[in-house]
């Protein structure tokens, strides 16, 4: 967090790809839409017109997000003998958060527009801006392309290009201007590069701003019936701090020998100042965070193990090799020694998915500070104890889930002309894994058909439907992600078989009831992902 602007440090604005802008936007309307009609996620409090940037998950989001959790913790704990979970509490002592740095430099700059009455973030303003000078870059390579076809090279072309030249060195005298005036803090210099660019708010036009001010990210309460000062607490901004407070208990309870890992899954809050892009930034999120503590010295090493660990990860859901990429940061807060996001290629183009950060001894250091404790640990073979150093690898749940869902929903034309609406969500994490279908409402076909499904619910989350055309349900299925569906006949009351089909293939294959749940199982447990 602090890597970026959050805090007195800077890390470049960098616009995500400029793919078709409409594109994207369809493609993420598409995704919302589909996702309110098959019950992955609602805004909140729907029947109040919503609450801005608050989302419910439905019947089926709650299934992929649970997915998305085990597969996380699954890789992370159980996959590694040296790292262990945590649950701990939302709330925390309100010292820990002076000592993190949040009280201090959890900020984003702000302003606001006075005849609209709306809030920005002055960088996404920015960075907005610059979106649209590469938008047109983009463009001119297209043309260029269509023009020269496979004799056209990108890179000269960028480089040669009267005009890219001229685009690429105005973004870059704008990065350079607002790095400079963040680092130094100089707020009047933000809003000087606002309106020197002639940025007006995007919803109305007026170019009539107030001056940028920092504002501080953290909600606010008061704990029970301490009044003032003394009684306020804060809704934690991440899950880590309560990793880094629990540090010595988990290692001594735990008898954990460096290195060794603490996993969290929960509840973060931040009150963005606009939060947009559907569940990609909210004010109530979920991260998936561990922190993995080594002796000073060997952080280099374990960085690069958890880049490359957690790259793995994402690739291993096939979601597209070309998914993903890594943005290292430059210039680092003053605590880190490394850190780089993995970026995925989202509806609106390249935006973090995961950050990766050597964090140093930074924060075990701060918290003996404030607390007057101790955070040591005892080496027995470099006989001293230290501070140990920490990496920290922390993904967005949401973002996950909405990576997940954005490149898994697709429109598809069949051999024989007609469409069909599929989610091609990687099967282990699908919320329903077979659904199991009579092809008739009598002749016995519904009572068998609930005796395959009580055999297969013991293992899988599995649905059973046996209302309109089993056409139309292969349809509805395919639109909610089931990799498998059973069709239960008139034969397999005699052969004790059902049909099988793939979500994917569409193909159907007779399978016995005997053989069912090990096929099942092949297609999509977690082997199919960890393997
Ligand atoms: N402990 C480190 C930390 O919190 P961060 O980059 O601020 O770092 C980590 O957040 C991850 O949490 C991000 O990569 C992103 O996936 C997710 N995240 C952050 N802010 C979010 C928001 N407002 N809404 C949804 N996800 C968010």
């Amino acid at each position: 967090y602090f890597c970026g602007l959050r805090g007195a440090m800077f890390t470049p604005i960098k616009p995500s790809t400029p793919f078709d802008m409409a594109q994207q936007d369809d493609h993420l309307k598409r995704v919302i839409g589909h996702a309110k009609e098959y019950g992955f996620v609602f805004p909140s409090s729907d029947i109040y017109d919503g609450l801005s940037a608050a989302y419910d998950y439905g019947q089926l989001g709650v299934e992929l997000k649970n997915n998305i959790k085990s597969y996380w913790w699954t890789a992370m704990v159980r996959m590694h003998e040296n790292i262990v979970g945590l649950d701990a509490s939302i709330f925390m002592h309100p010292t820990t958060w002076k000592a993190s740095g949040h009280v201090d430099a959890f900020n984003d700059p702000l302003i606001d527009n006075k005849d609209s009455k709306k809030r920005y973030r002055a960088d996404v303003l920015i960075e907005d801006h610059i979106g649209k000078i590469e938008a047109k870059i983009a463009k001119d390579v297209a043309k260029a392309s269509k023009k020269f076809g496979d004799a056209f090279d990108e890179a000269q072309f960028r480089e040669t290009n009267g005009n890219c030249v001229r685009r690429q060195a105005e973004i870059d005298g704008i990065n350079e201007r607002f790095k400079t005036a963040m680092n130094a803090e100089d707020l009047d210099a933000v809003k000087q590069l606002i309106v020197d660019l002639g940025i007006k708010d995007p919803e109305t036009g007026s170019a009539n701003w107030t001056d940028v001010r920092q504002f501080n990210l953290m909600f606010k309460t008061e704990l029970g019936a301490v009044s003032g000062d003394a009684g306020v607490i804060y809704l934690r901004p991440e899950t880590a701090q309560g990793i880094f407070v629990n540090f010595l208990n988990v290692q001594k309870s735990g008898r954990m020998k460096l290195p060794f890992g603490i996993a969290q899954i929960g509840k973060a809050f931040r009150n963005e100042i606009i939060a947009r892009q559907f569940i990609f930034r909210m004010r109530e999120f979920e991260q998936m965070e561990m922190q993995f503590f080594v002796p000073p010295g060997d952080q280099g090493k374990w960085y690069e193990y958890w880049k490359e660990a957690r790259i793995q990860w994402h690739k291993s859901l096939g979601l597209g090799e070309g998914s993903y990429r890594f943005h290292d940061h430059i210039k680092m807060a003053h605590y880190a020694d490394a850190a780089c996001d993995i970026e995925f290629n989202f509806p609106m183009g390249f935006k973090e998915l995961e950050g990766i950060h050597s964090r140093t001894d930074f924060d075990l250091n701060a918290h003996e500070e404030h607390s007057g404790k101790k955070l040591r640990y005892y080496d027995p073979e470099r006989e001293e104890s230290y501070v140990p150093y920490v990496i920290e690898t922390s993904i967005g749940l949401d973002r996950m889930f909405l990576a997940v869902l954005s490149s898994a929903l697709r429109n598809e034309t069949l051999a024989d002309g007609s469409e069909r609406v599929v989610m091609s969500i990687p099967s282990a994490l699908a919320p329903v894994k077979v659904a199991v279908l009579p092809l008739l409402k009598k002749d016995g076909l519904p009572e068998k058909a609930r005796e395959v499904m009580d055999r297969l619910k013991l293992d899988h989350s599995v649905q059973y439907d046996e209302k309109d055309a089993i056409g139309r349900r292969y349809r509805r299925q395919d639109a909610i992600g089931t990799p498998l569906c059973v069709t239960i006949d008139h034969d397999t009351l005699d052969d004790q078989a059902v049909t099988l089909r793939d979500r994917d293939t569409m193909e159907q294959i007779r399978v016995p009831i005997s053989e069912l749940s090990s096929r099942v199982a092949e297609r999509v447990g977690w082997s199919t992902l960890f393997s």
